[in-house]
């Protein structure tokens, strides 16, 4: 039975691998969308990535989301990461506090016994407000940071479920709609073809930063997220998806 699944999600992998262009997908089973432990086996998958891409003294950049969260759950203490420091990705995105970047990034260091840094600056900033905290010399050498992140670790939402979760004005709701927005990155919106079609402003990684150096680890799962998975990855495949069976199943289907 353990290997018939084995074989199982080892083709979905493979699958899925080949239509969003991402060379290395782990899938684990289940839906995510229905068990929370799911998100766990996730975290767990992601946390051994991770672990397997740094080296010491290396930066670990990371976005917020409820299975980012679930990644933070599972960590524990790790003589390879002392020396590395985990940084949230961007500031805040009007998340609720405990799934924020920047708390999830701090629970990360303490629980991996590594270190870790803050981004606290406001949610929507003005265009004024952003520019003069970008010069704040402080904010300045924790942006630097963050641009130097060896990995990167982010979820993907739903576009309609990511601007409800967050509140969005109306009048940005209405521009999701309209341009059809169906995934949602660090605060960056997607249209099914992967083109952005709205920014949320906010400081920190700008996903024109991302570089080849880099390793991007993708986390999302859940049946619900397969057109954003996809979407997604038509903007930038990620180097690592990590995901789940029914999200596998959902990007099969949407191709
Ligand atoms: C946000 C991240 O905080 O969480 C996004 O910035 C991601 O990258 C989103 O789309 C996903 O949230 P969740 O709760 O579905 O993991």
């Amino acid at each position: 039975e353990m290997i018939k699944e084995a074989f199982g999600l080892a083709s979905l992998e493979e699958q899925v691998s080949t239509i969003l262009s991402v060379p290395k997908v782990i899938v684990v089973s289940g839906n995510s969308d229905r068990h929370s432990w799911v998100k766990k086996e996730m975290g767990r998958a992601c946390i051994q990535q991770m672990k397997a891409h740094l080296t010491p003294d290396d930066v670990v950049a990371v976005a917020g989301g409820t299975t980012l969260a679930s990644v933070a759950e599972m960590m524990t203490p790790d003589p390879r990461l002392t020396s590395v420091t985990f940084v949230p990705a961007r500031g805040g995105l009007g998340e609720k506090v405990e799934i924020q970047s920047s708390t999830i990034s701090s629970v990360m260091g303490m629980k991996a016994e590594a270190n870790y840094r803050l981004l606290h600056v406001p949610d929507q900033l003005s265009e004024e407000a952003h520019d003069s905290l970008a010069h704040e010399p402080e904010i300045k050498e924790l942006l630097a940071l963050i641009r130097s992140a060896r990995v990167v670790l982010h979820g993907i939402g739903e576009g309609k479920t990511m601007a409800q979760r967050r509140k969005a004005k109306p009048g940005i709701m209405k521009e999701l709609e309209k341009k059809e927005a169906v995934a949602e990155a660090f605060g960056y919106y997607f249209d099914r073809n992967g083109n952005i079609v709205h920014k949320e402003r906010t400081i920190g990684l700008q996903l024109d930063d991302l570089n080849t150096n880099q390793k991007v680890i993708s986390i999302a799962g859940g049946a619900s997220k397969g057109e954003a998975i996809w979407a997604y990855m038509r903007y930038r495949p990620s180097d690592i998806l990590i995901t789940d069976e029914s999200a596998a199943q959902a990007v099969i289907d949407h191709e």
